[in-house]
C-alpha cells in the first residue's frame, strides 16, 4: 500500500483534532504503519463555515457518496454525531468494505451489536475507543489489559461536561447556566447538551463499559439514569461543609449473574479519589476478582484528547491492514443478549 486514505464524516471539535493529529504526527504514524495517511475527503453540513484549521476547500464535501462510494477510501472516521442517518452511513461504509472508527457513543450504545455484526460479516474493523472517556484508552484496557480477569465493578466519572459544571459550581459558586455555556464553548458538550446534563451521555458510556467489562450485552434501557439538573448550588455548598463533593457517578456491578448499571449524582467523601477529578477530566475505577482495584484517569472530552483515541484506533486498523487481519473487532457480537438485572 502506497498511502492509506481516510474519509472523515464531520469537521467540528473532534474532526478538526483528527486532521491536526494526522498532520502533526505524520512522521510517527508513518513509522508505525509504514505508509503516509491522507485525509482524502471530509463530509460537512456547510461548505461556507469558517474553520478552525486550514483545509483545502476541494477536500470538503456535502455529498456522503464522495466518501462511501470512493473505492480509494480505506477507512471512514465518523465524528459527526447523530444516530439514524449516521447508522445508515456506517452500515453502507462497512458493506462497501471500508473499516470504521467512530466516537459516537449514542450510536454504539443503541446499535453497536448490529454494526459490529456487519463489520465482522464484511471482514472489517469497527473501533470506538473515543466513544467512552475521550482521551483515556479505557476500552482496550478493559478488553485487552484485563482480559484474564473477571470484572466485578466499574465506577466512574464519564461525562466531562457535567464534571466541569459541578467543579465550577463547587469552586467558584458559579451559576449552572453560565458554566454550561462555557462547557459548550470549550467543545465538551454534545450538540444538544440535554443528554449531558440529564445523564444520558454517561448512561450510554456506562452501557458500553458494562457490555465490554461483563461480556454481556447491556441495553441502554437497563441503565437507571438521573442527571444533575435538579442539583442546586446550595446542595453542593452544604455537602462541601460536611466534607463531601458532588459528582455524577456511573456505576456497573456484577454479582454472580446479576448486573446493575446506574448513573446518578452522588456525594463522595473528599478523601475518595474520584472526588479529586476536576473540570472535564474523567476517571474510571475498574475492579477485578484477581487484579483488585485499578483506576484510569485523563481528559474525558475536548478536541485533541478525543482525537488521540481516534487516531490510535486508526493505527490499529492500519496495522491490521498491513498484517491482513482486519475484522477481529474488540467486542464479540455474540455476547448473550439478556441482561439479568435486579429490576427484572
Ligand atoms: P461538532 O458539532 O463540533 O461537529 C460535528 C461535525 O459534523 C460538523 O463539522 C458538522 O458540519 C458535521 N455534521 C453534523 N451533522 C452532519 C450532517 N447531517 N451531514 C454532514 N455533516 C454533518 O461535534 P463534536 O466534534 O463535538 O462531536 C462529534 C462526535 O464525537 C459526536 O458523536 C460526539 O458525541 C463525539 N464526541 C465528542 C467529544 C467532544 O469532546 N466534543 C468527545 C468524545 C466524543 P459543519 O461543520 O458544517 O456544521
Ligand atoms: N459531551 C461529552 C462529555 C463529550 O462531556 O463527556 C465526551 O464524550
Amino acid at each position: 500500500v502506497n498511502v492509506i486514505s481516510i474519509g472523515l464524516l464531520g469537521l467540528g471539535t473532534v474532526g478538526s483534532g483528527v486532521v491536526k493529529i494526522i498532520e502533526d504526527h505524520q512522521d510517527k504514524l508513518m513509522h508505525q504503519v509504514g505508509c503516509p495517511i491522507q485525509v482524502k475527503k471530509i463530509l460537512v453540513k456547510s461548505l461556507d463555515k469558517e474553520r478552525s484549521i486550514d483545509i483545502e476547500p476541494s477536500v470538503l464535501t456535502t455529498d456522503v457518496d464522495d466518501i462511501l462510494l470512493d473505492p480509494e477510501i480505506d477507512v471512514v472516521v465518523e465524528v459527526m454525531g447523530g444516530v439514524e442517518k449516521t447508522k445508515g452511513y456506517l452500515l453502507e461504509a462497512l458493506n462497501n468494505k471500508k473499516h470504521v472508527v467512530t466516537a459516537n457513543k449514542d450510536l454504539m450504545a443503541l446499535h453497536g451489536a448490529e454494526l459490529l455484526q456487519t463489520a465482522s460479516h464484511n471482514g472489517c474493523d469497527l473501533f470506538f475507543e473515543a466513544s467512552v472517556a475521550g482521551g483515556i484508552p479505557i476500552l482496550r484496557s478493559i478488553v485487552d489489559g484485563l482480559a484474564s480477569d473477571k470484572i466485578t465493578k466499574i465506577m466512574g466519572i464519564v461525562n466531562g461536561t457535567t464534571n466541569y459544571i459541578l467543579t465550577k459550581m463547587s469552586k467558584n459558586g458559579a451559576a449552572y447556566e453560565e458554566v454550561l455555556k462555557e462547557a459548550q464553548e470549550l467543545g465538551f458538550a454534545e450538540a444538544d447538551p440535554t443528554s449531558d446534563v440529564e445523564g444520558l451521555d454517561a448512561a450510554r458510556k456506562m452501557a458500553i463499559l458494562a457490555t465490554l467489562g461483563f461480556s454481556m450485552e447491556i441495553d441502554l434501557d437497563d441503565v437507571s439514569v438521573k442527571g444533575i439538573t435538579s442539583i442546586t448550588e446550595e446542595d453542593i455548598q452544604y455537602g462541601k461543609q460536611l466534607g463531601y463533593t458532588m459528582k455524577l457517578i456511573g456505576m456497573a456491578k456484577q454479582d454472580d449473574d446479576k448486573v446493575e448499571v446506574s448513573v446518578q449524582p452522588t456525594m463522595l467523601s473528599d478523601s475518595h479519589p474520584l472526588a479529586a477529578v476536576q473540570n472535564e477530566y474523567n476517571a474510571v475505577y475498574v475492579c477485578g476478582e484477581a487484579v483488585g482495584e485499578t483506576m484510569f484517569y485523563g481528559p474525558g472530552a475536548g478536541s485533541l484528547p478525543t482525537a488521540t483515541s481516534i487516531v490510535s484506533d486508526l493505527v490499529v486498523v492500519m496495522k491490521n491492514m498491513r498484517d491482513g487481519v482486519n475484522g477481529k473487532s474488540i467486542v464479540s457480537p455474540q455476547y448473550p443478549k439478556k441482561l439479568k438485572a435486579d429490576n427484572e
